[in-house]
């Protein structure tokens, strides 16, 4: 239980890792989709409040947790929590994760098979009825999606076998300063494309009358999925800091650089896609059916589109690797396995349950689980609507009511302004819980707002 864990080089290099865990997938292949089938600005508000009003305190929380304990969610909650029922916490953590990173890599393939296409410039010259149809062909390819989804899967296994955390910190330093500097281009290009007017008018616009229970959820639950929450791997990334680390500051530092991507992610897609007449709701194709008209009309798009489509891969990865450590973390640290016999059991495992996902959109198509939902969507709508928002709201009370005193202050012992840790402790305690506990209940139902 003591054995010396490896510590973040830098407060900056944590940062940066845990926005490398952040941004991913969810900022510009799932935020934008999302908030383009409910309704755009209005979706938009309502998840910038659950970003700040539940998103933030619940990465402090988890930070604060994983610090304390130094070990990964299911041991944490063993060490800190008194009672063996929240370990139980711990294992709907390591659940999600299994789950998410099953369909993730899935869409982590798509972006390779992305990366081909762009690099052989098959994008050329395409008119954007046809750069959409060469998405729909994709999706029909059973064999190609498996082996995309395997090799990424691969690449992820491969890393989180070596151990972490210092390879971690390095690639994320200089990949997310790389990959803002390429969205920035992006956007302005976007900006200055004819629908640029309306996409943004979509985005920043809230029409009330959109907000509906459904929305509410998605909106949450995105903001969880986009923060990386609700399963543990804060806890994980908090369990490598020390005690110096201003976690307040930290967390809030990652929230508005992911959440500035996110936002990105929505400024480069729906301008293109009021430009050429497409579909907002496109559902989970949308960024695949935009990002390649977007590069049709940039110099040299080519080549920044396949180092676009590269640098996507590695911020995908490294949101893979977090998902994937808690569930390694969990076979090494509670049932002693070694890490390479756990990261690539595991991997393989996640791979099989994963085909599925796969082939949703081709042989399985005609399968449908939840509200006539394929496989792939249906996973996706469970995990991160409710697997995470309920494992946040018991982080949350967790933190709030369980935590013994001393490890609620060691928040204050590191330059935290007292105010501000008497505002985070009154907003976990009530504010937070009630919030996603009134979510998840108007949406069942049983309570109407
Ligand atoms: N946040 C990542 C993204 O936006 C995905 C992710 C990584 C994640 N780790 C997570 C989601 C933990 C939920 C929980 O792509």
């Amino acid at each position: 239980m003591n054995r010396p864990r490896e510590l973040w080089m830098t407060r900056i290099g944590f940062v940066f890792a845990a926005a490398g865990s952040a941004i991913g997938l969810g900022n510009l292949w799932r935020f934008p989709y999302i908030a383009g089938t409910y309704g755009g600005g209005a979706f938009v508000l309502i998840y910038l409040l659950a970003v700040i009003a539940i998103g933030l305190p619940i990465m402090v929380a988890e930070l604060l947790i994983g610090r304390s304990a130094q070990l990964s969610p299911v041991g944490a909650f063993t060490r800190l929590g008194k009672n063996k029922w929240w370990k139980i916490v711990g294992w709907l953590g390591v659940a999600s994760g299994f789950v998410i990173l099953s369909y993730y890599c899935v869409v982590g393939g798509w972006i390779i098979d992305y990366i081909v296409k762009s690099s052989l410039n098959l994008f050329h010259g395409r008119s954007p009825a046809e750069i959409e149809g060469m998405f729909d062909i994709l999706l029909k390819n059973p064999l190609l999606l498996v082996f995309y989804h395997a090799l990424f899967l691969l690449l992820t296994t491969y890393i989180v076998s070596r151990g972490i955390s210092m390879g971690i910190e390095r690639w994320n330093n200089i990949l997310i300063p790389v990959l803002f500097g390429l969205l920035l281009l992006l956007t302005i290009n976007s900006l200055f494309s004819p629908g640029a007017r309306e996409g943004i008018k979509f985005l920043f616009h809230p029409d009330f009358s959109k907000i509906t229970p459904a929305a509410i959820l998605e909106a949450m639950g995105q903001a969880f999925f986009s923060l990386s929450l609700g399963m543990g791997a804060m806890i994980t990334y908090g369990s490598y800091l020390d005690r110096d680390t201003n976690l307040m500051n930290s967390a809030a530092e990652v929230c508005v650089l992911d959440t500035i991507v996110a936002l990105m992610g929505g400024m480069i897609i729906f301008p293109v896609v009021f430009s050429y007449g497409l579909a907002p709701s496109a559902g989970p194709g949308l960024f695949f059916k935009t990002l390649p008209v977007a590069f049709s009309f940039l110099p040299g798009g080519r080549l920044v589109a396949t180092l676009f489509f590269i640098l996507l891969v590695f911020a995908a990865v490294t949101s893979a690797i977090s998902l994937l450590e808690v569930v390694v973390s969990y076979f090494i640290d509670e049932r002693k396995w070694g890490r390479k016999k756990a990261a690539f059991l595991v991997g393989f495992a996640i791979f099989l349950f994963g085909v599925p996902s796969a082939l949703s959109s081709n042989l399985l198509k005609d399968v449908t689980l939840l509200k006539g939902m394929n496989i792939f969507s249906s996973l996706d709508f469970l995990a991160t609507n409710y697997m995470l928002t309920i494992g946040g709201l018991l982080i949350a009370l967790f933190c709030g009511w369980f935590l013994s005193r001393k490890t609620m202050e060691e928040m204050t012992i590191n330059g935290n302004n007292l105010f501000l840790y008497r505002i985070w402790r009154f907003v976990i305690r009530y504010i937070t819980p009630l919030a996603v506990l009134l979510v998840l209940l108007q949406k069942t139902g049983i309570i109407a707002i």
